[in-house]
This record gives C-alpha cells, sequence and structure tokens, in this order.
C-alpha cells in the first residue's frame, strides 16, 4: 500500500485553466490525488480563464476532458463529482486592470490560512503582468506561491525580463519553474539508483563508461500548437529544459543531502559544464530535422509545412553531440535527440558501458552492459548483462537485461509527472523545480546553438513522419563509431 506524505489544505489559481495543459494533465492529476485521498477537505482549485462560464459549465469541462484524455481510468463518477466540489471558476481577463479582478479576490476571500499558489499555465508574454496584477491586487501573500510552466522566454534576455518581473513580486523560494520530466517516476529513480547504491557510484565516470544516449521521441506532430511551435523548434521546446534536466541528472555530482539547493547546485555545475557548440561544430555535432508526409502506426500523418500551413525552417527533430568538460565526463559524448512524428513514443537514457578490455569468449561474444532507463510509456530500468547461455554445447555468451523495476512487485500504479510535482508546490519542495541560475545558464549554451545555426544557415533535413528522424542523425553516430540503441 502506498503512502502519502500529507499535504496541508491549499488554494491553487490555475491561470489559463481552459487551455490545454489544464485540461490533459492538470486537473486529471489532481483527480488522482484526490482519489488517492492527499487533498485536504478545506483545499479549493480555481480555475481562470477569459471564457464566459460559470462553475458549472467549467466544472463539466474538466469531467469531459478527463473522459477523453484518460479513456482508460475507470473514475467512480461519484467520487470524481467530489473531487469537483473543490473545483471553481473565475472570468478574469489576465491582462485587465486591477479593478477587474474583483471575482478572482472574492473567490479568494475565507482562505483559513490555505497555502496560496499561482499556477501560470499561459503563455510566457502574460507571466509578468499576471504577477504585476497579484501584487496590485493583493492577491500575491507574503507567502504566496507561483508556478511557471516552461517555457521562459525564448533566448536567455526574455528569459531574465520574466524572471525579473516576476521576481519583484515573488521571491526565488516561492517561485517553482515546473519542468515536469522532473516529476517522472525513472528520473526520480537515477537519483536513487546512483545515491542510494554504492554499487554504482565508482562504475559511473569516464574510466567505464563509453557514452549516453537520451532519446525522447514522439508521435504526435505540432497538433494545436502551431502557431506556439513554429516560433520555437525542438531545440526551444524540449532540449533547453526537459533534455538538459535529463543529462544534468545522468552527469551531476553527488549532492550532500536531497535539500533542494544542493541538488540545484550541482545541476548548475554540469549546465556550466557543457561545451559551447559553435559554427564550426554545426556540421558534426548538430542535426536539425522536420517531417514530412509519412505512415505513423500505419495512419498517415501531414508533413510539418503543411500543418502549420506554410513553408517553415522550424526543425521538429534535433540531434546533438553535446560534451560535458569535467574530470568526471571528459571525452564521454552525451547524445541528445528528440524528435516529433516519430515511429514510436519514447524516451529513454542509455548508459553504454566500454567493451570489456581483452575478448577471452572471442571477438563479438556479448555485447558492452548498458543501462536503459526507459521514462515511457512503460517506465523502468533494465541493465544489460552477458551470461553463459545455459546448456550443453560450448560455452555460448548471450546479452540478457535485469530488470530492475519493480512496479509489478509493489502494485502501483506509476503517477503521472504532474500529481507529484503539484504535491511538491503545496509542501513548498523546490528540490524538482528549476532555479533562475539553471535556467540561465540553460539558456546560455542553447543561445549559443541557435546562433550558430544561424551564423551556418543550417536547413533541417526532411525525415518521413514515422521514422527515427533524418539519416543524418544515424550517420553522426556512426561517424563517431557507435549508433542508436532503436530496439524493435
Ligand atoms: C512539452 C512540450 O514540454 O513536453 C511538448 O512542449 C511535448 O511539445 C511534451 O509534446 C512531451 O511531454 P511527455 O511527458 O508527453 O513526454
Amino acid at each position: 500500500m502506498a503512502e502519502f506524505i500529507p499535504v496541508p489544505p491549499f488554494d491553487l489559481v490555475v491561470f489559463g485553466a481552459t487551455g490545454d495543459l489544464s485540461l490533459r494533465k492538470l486537473f486529471p492529476s489532481l483527480l488522482h490525488r484526490f482519489l488517492d485521498g492527499q487533498i485536504p477537505a478545506q483545499s479549493r482549485i480555481i480555475g481562470v480563464a477569459r471564457s464566459e462560464m460559470d462553475t458549472r459549465a467549467f466544472r463539466q469541462m474538466v469531467h469531459e476532458a478527463h473522459l477523453k484524455f484518460a479513456p482508460k481510468d475507470h473514475i467512480d463518477e461519484a467520487k470524481c463529482a467530489e473531487f469537483l466540489k473543490h473545483v471553481e471558476y473565475v472570468r478574469v481577463d489576465a491582462t485587465a486592470p486591477a479593478s477587474e479582478w474583483g471575482a478572482l479576490k472574492e473567490a479568494l476571500a475565507n482562505g483559513k490560512g490555505n497555502v496560496r499558489i499561482f499556477y501560470l499555465s499561459t503563455a510566457p508574454s502574460l507571466f509578468v503582468t499576471i504577477a504585476q496584477r497579484l501584487a496590485e491586487t493583493e492577491l500575491a501573500t507574503p507567502t504566496s506561491r507561483i508556478v511557471l510552466e516552461k517555457p521562459i522566454g525564448r533566448d536567455l534576455a526574455s528569459s531574465r525580463a520574466i524572471n525579473d518581473g516576476v521576481g519583484a513580486v515573488f521571491d526565488e523560494q516561492r517561485t517553482f519553474r515546473i519542468d515536469h520530466y522532473l516529476g517522472k517516476e525513472t528520473v526520480q529513480n537515477l537519483l536513487v539508483l546512483r545515491f542510494a547504491n554504492m554499487l554504482i557510484e565508482p562504475i559511473w565516470s569516464r574510466a567505464t563508461i563509453d557514452h549516453v544516449q537520451i532519446t525522447v521521441a514522439e508521435e504526435l506532430g505540432v497538433e494545436s500548437r502551431a502557431d506556439y511551435y513554429d516560433k520555437s523548434g525542438a531545440l526551444r521546446d524540449m532540449v533547453q529544459n526537459h533534455m538538459l534536466q535529463l543529462l544534468c541528472l545522468v552527469a551531476l555530482e553527488s549532492p550532500n543531502s536531497m535539500d533542494a539547493d544542493a541538488i540545484r547546485t550541482e545541476k548548475l555545475k554540469v549546465l556550466s559544464a557543457l561545451r559551447r557548440i559553435g559554427p564550426a561544430d554545426v556540421a558534426s555535432k548538430t542535426v536539425r530535422g522536420q517531417y514530412k508526409a509519412g505512415l505513423v502506426n500505419g495512419a498517415k500523418a501531414p508533413a510539418y509545412a503543411e500543418e502549420v500551413g506554410k513553408a517553415s525552417r522550424t526543425e521538429t527533430f534535433v540531434a546533438i553531440k553535446a560534451e560535458v568538460d569535467n574530470w568526471r565526463w571528459a571525452g564521454v559524448p552525451f547524445y541528445l535527440r528528440t524528435g516529433k512524428r516519430m515511429g514510436s513514443r519514447r524516451s529513454e537514457i542509455v548508459v553504454q558501458f566500454k567493451d570489456t578490455p581483452v575478448p577471452i569468449f572471442g571477438a563479438g561474444a556479448g555485447a558492452p552492459n548498458k543501462l536503459v532507463l526507459r521514462l515511457q510509456p512503460d517506465e523502468g530500468v533494465r541493465l544489460w548483462l552477458n551470461m553463459k547461455e545455459p546448456g550443453p554445447g560450448g560455452l555460448r555468451v548471450k546479452t540478457a537485461p535485469l530488470d530492475l523495476s519493480f512496479a509489478e512487485e509493489f502494485n502501483v500504479r506509476y503517477p503521472d509527472a504532474y500529481e507529484r510535482l503539484l504535491m511538491d508546490v503545496v509542501r513548498g519542495n523546490l528540490s524538482l523545480f528549476m532555479r533562475r541560475d539553471e535556467v540561465d545558464a540553460a539558456w546560455t549554451w542553447a543561445d549559443a546553438l541557435l546562433a550558430a545555426w544561424d551564423e551556418s544557415g543550417s536547413e533541417p533535413h526532411l525525415y518521413p513522419a514515422g521514422s527515427n528522424g533524418p539519416t543524418q542523425s544515424a550517420l553522426m553516430m556512426d561517424r563517431d563509431g557507435r549508433a542508436w540503441w532503436d530496439p524493435e
């Protein structure tokens, strides 16, 4: 039976409540935590958006979204109705003057000491305005917290402007910059695996590791987000945040505690040691791709250009050879790869060890060890080892995975990343949220690459929807005598 760390009663205000993220992720996550008995009775969840709607219609919307996005969850209707009693809706135009925010003030009156949280699930261009209005209306109290969804800006300058503007109202200890990849079970398991096992640490370095691969492949295209995505591209949308955060957790030194700043300081050191990629390295260390029409799981998928309705140079795929210039990792490349409309939805981290120094079982017997941490779809950890194939007839070496996932043994469901993160905000635990200096460091690295791409006039290579990306990505590995781990 799972145990839950209790959370205090809270008032959670979700800006952008009728948006995709809120309906697809935030409200379903809250519902799950409610079903697990973790939401205290006097808590309130207040959806805020511009649409003209009442609480009843909004509750209906949340309910329908749940049925649509989580059709396999057989949620007890009566319990769902109980959850929806915690949910209210308030219409606010975030750009309107403070004098028009009365309805939200009213809804938040009688907070009875609840932890107050503002979740900004809106375009980042609204972050500063909303923070200012919260100050002007005095809705932002000295203890209330703010949650910022990514992307925080589109480069270092815009990200700094947002952090300055929001920081004028909410100090760093009350600012929760969310990167939902940090809420995924396997990602947290990576820290436990590395720092709760004496066995792992001595082999976790250039002495034994050949390289690391991080793949985040999606089947989805840009869906309804063409406007945002076309201005952003895979580097800004996935690499600057999610993928660099994963890289950090693989590469960081042992923090001396699980204290938020101890972990974040170690991540910052990794980001600061990331080698910049300049124009001269673009061709050898990066691949940009864009999907053309193809078949994804047997279904026809249109080209990106068709989805955004224009010819575009935006990348929907990127592969990068990243390098961390410190003593532990010098000479160990971190290959990052992410793309939309790929053959299957698969996110994993592969730590590939070196080959044995002497092949006493014969050349080509077995394969170098691999630790594969799968984030999705079926979360799990597998260590690929070489063993003797049992039975008579000679000594044959066989490579087999040691399954280190205990989901079945513990009989638990894997919670969505947002569940854990939302509860951490209520608890005030910043460990899994990005500190401002981390965001700056990640943008500094990404900005250099974006400038290098611009300067070299790099065009995306087209790849068919439903494939593993452009062939140039396989070639990049091939040049290094390596290959992507793409199990059938
Ligand atoms: C978001 C990106 O942050 O992450 C999306 O903006 C992407 O483009 C999504 O689809 C992927 O998240 P997950 O959890 O489905 O891998």
